[in-house]
C-alpha cells in the first residue's frame, strides 16, 4: 500500500459490491450500503479505471465494442464479472460463516483489513450482541472514519476501530489497545482481501498472533491465491493482467500465496485446524450458480479453527 493514501482496491471492492446490489442478478450478496459510502468522486475514478483495466482488456480478446453503456461493458466483461464474483461470494461466505458462529455463541467479530466493509451499519441486530472490531491500515481507517462522519451515520456502541499496520505491529498488540477486547471469549476473524498485499511473513505472524490471542474453537475465515499464481507456465492469464493492474495502482501482490495440497499442514504448524478450503470450482458451486461467469482461478476461500 501507498503510505499516507487509503486503499483504492477497498474502495473498489466496494464498488463492486455496490454494482452487484444495485444492478446484478441473480442477487448472491445485498450490500446495499456499499454504494453510500464510497464518495461520488471515488465512483467516478474507479469506474474509468475498472473500464480501462478490465473492460478494454476483453473487448480486445472478445471484440464487444458495441456493447457501449456502463453496465453492458461491465457484464460482458468476462474478467470484471469474475472479480464482482469474487468480492460478492467471499462476502457472502464470510457473513454465512460468520452467523453460523453467532448461532453458536461467537460474541466478538474481528475484521482484518476491513477497507469499506458496511456489516457494522447493515446488521444492527447482531450488533445488539457481537462486538465488532475493525482492523484496517491507519490511511484506509482514517478515510473511511471522515467518511462515515460525513454521511452522519450513527456509530453503534459495539463497533470498534483499531488502526494497524500488519508489517509493522503485531495484531496482539492492536488488539490489547481496545478495551473491549476480551481475550477470553471466542472470537470470529476474516480476513478478506488483505493476504494477497502482505509479505508472507507477516501473513504468516498474523496467523500465528490469531492463535496466540483466541481461545480455542476461536474461528478464522480467509481467501488466499494459489501457489500455481506464482509460477509463469501455470498463472492464467486473467490472474496476469489483474497482477500487473495491482502493480501499476501501487498495491503489488506480496506474498507467496499458499498450497492448496499442504495448506492443512501449514495452518496446523501455526496453532489452527483446516475446517474447509474451497477452490475456485467449490466457490462457483456454492455461490454462483445461474451467474454467466465463474470465479476466477488461482482465487480461495479457507475456514480454519484455533486449537
Ligand atoms: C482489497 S482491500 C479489502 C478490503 C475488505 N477486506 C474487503 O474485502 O472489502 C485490502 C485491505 O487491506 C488493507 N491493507 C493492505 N495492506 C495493509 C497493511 N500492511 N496493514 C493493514 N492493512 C492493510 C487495506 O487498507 C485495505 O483495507
Amino acid at each position: 500500500m501507498k503510505e499516507n493514501q487509503a486503499s483504492f482496491t477497498a474502495m473498489s471492492v466496494a464498488y463492486m459490491r455496490a454494482y452487484h446490489s444495485r444492478y446484478d442478478a441473480p442477487k448472491i450478496f445485498d450490500d446495499f450500503l456499499a454504494y453510500d459510502l464510497i464518495p461520488e468522486e471515488k465512483r467516478e475514478l474507479i469506474e474509468k479505471h475498472l473500464i480501462k483495466q478490465y473492460v478494454t482488456w476483453d473487448q480486445q480478446l472478445n471484440d464487444t465494442e458495441n456493447a457501449t453503456s456502463l453496465h453492458d461493458r461491465i457484464t460482458t466483461s468476462e474478467s470484471l464479472m469474475q472479480a464482482i464474483n469474487n468480492v460478492i461470494s467471499r462476502a457472502r461466505y464470510t457473513e454465512d460463516t460468520l452467523e453460523e458462529a453467532f448461532r453458536q455463541g461467537v460474541k466478538q467479530y474481528v475484521i482484518l483489513g476491513a477497507g469499506m466493509d458496511t456489516f457494522a451499519f447493515r446488521r444492527p441486530e447482531m450488533l445488539e450482541e457481537l462486538e465488532v472490531f475493525e482492523i484496517d491500515h491507519p490511511s484506509t481507517q482514517k478515510f473511511k472514519l471522515h467518511r462515515l462522519a460525513e454521511l452522519g451515520w450513527k456509530h453503534p456502541a459495539k463497533l470498534h476501530f483499531i488502526p494497524i499496520d500488519f508489517t509493522k505491529e503485531s495484531l496482539v498488540t492492536a488488539l490489547m489497545r481496545s478495551s473491549s477486547y476480551d481475550t477470553n471469549i471466542k472470537t470470529f476473524f476474516s480476513w478478506f482481501g488483505v493476504t494477497p498485499y502482505l509479505p508472507q511473513k507477516d501473513v504468516l505472524a498474523t496467523l500465528r498472533f490469531i492463535a496466540d490471542v483466541a481461545p480455542v474453537g476461536s474461528s478464522l475465515v480467509f481467501d488466499y491465491i494459489d501457489t500455481d499464481a506464482f509460477i509463469p507456465e501455470k498463472l492464467s492469464p486473467q490472474m496476469r493482467e489483474l497482477l500487473e493492474y495491482l502493480s501499476k495502482i501501487g498495491e503489488p501482490l506480496e506474498s507467496n500465496g499458499f498450497n492448496p495440497s499442504n495448506l492443512a499442514e501449514e495452518l496446523a504448524s501455526l496453532g489452527f485446524r483446516l475446517y474447509e478450503d474451497l477452490s475456485p470450482t467449490n466457490i462457483e458451486g456454492r455461490y454462483l450458480q445461474g451467474r454467466t461467469y465463474g470465479h476466477y482461478e488461482h482465487g480461495h476461500f479457507a475456514c480454519a479453527v484455533v486449537e
